[in-house]
């Protein structure tokens, strides 16, 4: 089995004392690895790993993923500047836009940063406004794939991407207003474990760009949605295999294109889920005619994946790891029923105090945390070859309720 992390177990414990609970902690060396080995399961030499930073956009990952020369693929003006601001530079993001209004479609232009359009409406007000620009259009690919509806990108019911029967009317919009299509981009669904349906989606994609003459092509986007084992049961998808086919699918196109072009790739989870753990402590045990119930000090605010998507977290008493196996609902603090973290789970006897670690929280939980209830987010704590750094400190409730005083219009 691969040692997935370089944090201990024992540690846990020390970063709850040191630095409070509930606490985000994400290990730095397995994101580089991470970032790293995709590289190396992809051998095309035209590769580009464009890092998602919805998935996590702290300031303290950003900065190392800067330092490991990582690409980003940006969806709003505001992660647009804060990758600038913090050295990432113009040619190395993508900003996918996805219902932008004219305004912000000017102040991402004004940065120069690459467009990504994925509606003929705002191609049409791209190219009338920036005649003679470059831009990389997002298709639809014609393929459902993801670990729950909410993340299927591809397919029928979805508002993403140009549909492939539209090409004609890109090539018209785009010849009219002298537009360079430099990229074509897809994005399925987030944690695909059907590879046949990202060659599928590959395929049509390829297709469109192999008939349709797109003469100034310089990348192919084929977006994220790399999975995660979340579940222990759940299989690691072999990438290194899929690396191969994926290079040789490519390398046919390319020879049929003519020119050998770049494979981009855009994944978030990928890269840092398994990186993060949300530790917590345990406040209450409630016995409900046998439904033992463990009451935490976070809630759905700082992780909203089981309730948004029913996904499974793993959990572990890092206090009791020996305990006697009960049946437990863990619940957050927040006023909601839906406010678990995992329903019926078997896990060692939990006692109030006890500690608890919820597994692969480095993306989309930090990210897609709120104060909703009025309750600050979590601080988070980066740990590099065993040393920390604490790179977001949670507010203190008085703090958070200034904080709301303060951005209020007198
Ligand atoms: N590129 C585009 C255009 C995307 O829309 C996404 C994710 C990605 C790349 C990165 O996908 P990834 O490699 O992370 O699967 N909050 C959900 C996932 C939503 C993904 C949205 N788009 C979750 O927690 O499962």
């Amino acid at each position: 089995m691969e040692k997935i992390t370089t944090i201990d177990k024992n540690l846990f414990i020390h970063y709850a004392e040191k630095y409070g609970t509930p606490l985000y902690i994400y290990d730095a060396d397995l994101i580089v690895k991470r970032y790293k080995e995709l590289y190396n399961y992809i051998k095309w030499p035209k590769l580009k790993i464009l890092y998602a930073m919805k998935a996590n956009y702290n300031i303290g990952i950003l900065n190392l993923l800067k330092n490991n020369q990582a690409f980003l693929d940006t969806v709003s003006p505001a992660e647009v500047h804060l990758a600038l601001k913090l050295g990432f530079s113009k040619e190395d993001i993508l900003f996918t836009a996805n219902n932008i209004t004219d305004d912000e479609m000017q102040e991402i232009k004004k940065t120069g940063v690459l467009f990504n359009i994925g509606s003929l409406s705002r191609l049409q007000k791209f190219a009338a406004a920036y005649p003679e620009s470059e831009v990389c259009i997002r298709f639809n690919p014609d393929v459902y794939a993801g670990e729950h509806k909410h993340v299927q990108t591809g397919g029928a019911i979805t508002k993403f991407g140009v549909l492939l029967s539209e090409v004609d009317r890109i090539k018209e919009i785009t010849s009219k207003y002298n537009i360079k299509v430099v990229g074509l981009h897809e994005h399925t669904g987030s944690g695909i474990s059907e590879t046949d349906k990202i060659y599928k989606s590959m395929t049509n994609l390829l297709e469109i760009a192999h008939q349709k003459d797109f003469p100034h092509l310089q990348f192919i986007d084929f977006g994220g949605g790399f999975k995660v084992p979340y579940k222990p049961t759940s299989a690691r998808i072999d990438y290194a295999g899929f690396g191969e086919k994926i290079s040789s699918i490519f390398s046919d196109f390319c020879k049929r294109y003519g020119k050998d072009l770049y494979i981009y790739f855009e994944p978030g989870k990928y890269i840092v889920a398994e990186s993060g753990y949300l530790l917590m402590e345990v406040n209450s045990i409630k016995n409900n005619r046998g439904r033992l119930i463990a009451g935490t000090n976070s809630g759905f605010n700082h992780l909203i994946r089981p309730l948004l998507y029913d996904a499974y977290h793993q959990i572990e008493n890092i206090s009791n790891p020996d305990g006697e196996l009960k049946i437990y609902d863990v619940c957050g603090n927040i006023c909601e029923t839906g406010d678990c973290f995992a329903e019926q789970r078997e896990l060692p006897e939990i006692r109030e105090g006890d500690k608890l670690i919820i597994k692969n929280a480095g993306a989309y939980c930090y990210s897609m945390g709120s104060i909703y209830n009025l309750r600050s987010m979590p601080s988070e704590l980066l740990v590099a070859k065993g040393e920390e750094f604490l790179i977001t400190k949670k507010l203190s409730n008085k703090a958070l309720a200034d904080s709301l005083i303060a951005s209020a219009i007198k």
